[in-house]
């Protein structure tokens, strides 16, 4: 596991979105996997600018979101949609035929999600999965508790994720109590993560993810089993590790000095 401590949110943007861009010109048309909430927003900045400055191109990629509310039309403004198409999609040139998002209003949730998994598989599986972290260590709306197994399926938020989501909505009772999400099977089955976090709100679970066992109670340790993990962490959410993290090791941080 590759863990790279970089000085603020700004350089873990700057550093993930490089990745992505490094996976894009590799390969043209890459399956990607987009993840939502406060901490990509740096990533699709530095990407739109990418892509205008320096011709980044869009237009070939498959993309495929992680998760979506369940009960919000992608107009919503809190959609995952919405926030997606503002925050990336309409400033590069995606293609909208091969966008893909859980959609929270279908009329047969689980048939949708069987429907999403096969997208995945017809597109040859995601290249680069982005991922965020939840403060209680949830990865995309696989909260503590999930299976490691899990596919793409309907699931409940926990009432930490809905407190920790309300400060989007006007209170906490219009956050989705349900939600569709790609699974954490689902998710171990792209050929890299990468895995970002930013500030100490995120300390202890990154540490619990890094340094911890591997558990349903913590459901982004499951990255531990897969063999192609970046790990891009600012000092704020490194704040709490135990172990000095270099070159895909971990060593114990020594304190004397001898
Ligand atoms: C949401 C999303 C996750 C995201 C997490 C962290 O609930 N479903 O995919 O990683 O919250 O959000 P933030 O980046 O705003 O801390």
């Amino acid at each position: 596991m590759l863990t790279e401590i970089v000085e603020d949110y700004d350089a873990m943007s700057i550093r993930a979105a490089t990745l992505v861009a490094q996976q894009i010109n590799e390969k043209p048309d890459a399956v990607i996997g987009f993840a939502t909430g406060s901490t990509p927003v740096g990533v699709y900045h530095h990407l739109i600018r990418m892509h205008r400055d320096e011709g980044l191109d869009f237009s070939k990629l498959t993309c495929f979101n992680l998760d979506e509310y369940i009960g919000l039309t992608p107009q919503h403004t809190q959609s995952y949609h919405h926030f997606m198409w503002q925050n990336l999609f309409l400033h590069v040139n995606v293609d909208p035929r091969s966008v893909f998002i859980p959609m929270g209003m279908a009329n047969d949730p689980e048939k949708f999600c069987d429907w999403y998994e096969q997208q995945i598989q017809a597109s040859g599986g995601v290249d680069l999965q982005l991922l965020g972290i939840g403060g209680n260590g949830h990865l995309a709306f696989n909260e503590p508790g999930a299976s490691l197994g899990s596919r793409t399926r309907v699931t409940a938020l926990t009432q930490d994720t809905i407190d920790a989501n309300a400060r989007f909505f006007e209170s906490s009772q219009e956050v989705p109590a349900t939600a569709i999400t790609m699974g954490i099977g689902t998710i171990l089955e792209s050929k890299c993560l990468v895995l970002m976090a930013s500030g100490e709100k995120k300390a202890q679970a990154i540490k619990a993810t890094l340094e911890g066992p591997v558990m349903v109670m913590m459901p982004a340790s499951a990255i531990q089993l897969h063999a192609n993990v970046h790990v891009i962490i600012d000092k704020g959410a490194a704040s709490a590790l135990e172990y000095d993290h270099h070159d895909g090791i971990a060593e114990s941080i020594r304190t004397d000095a001898s």
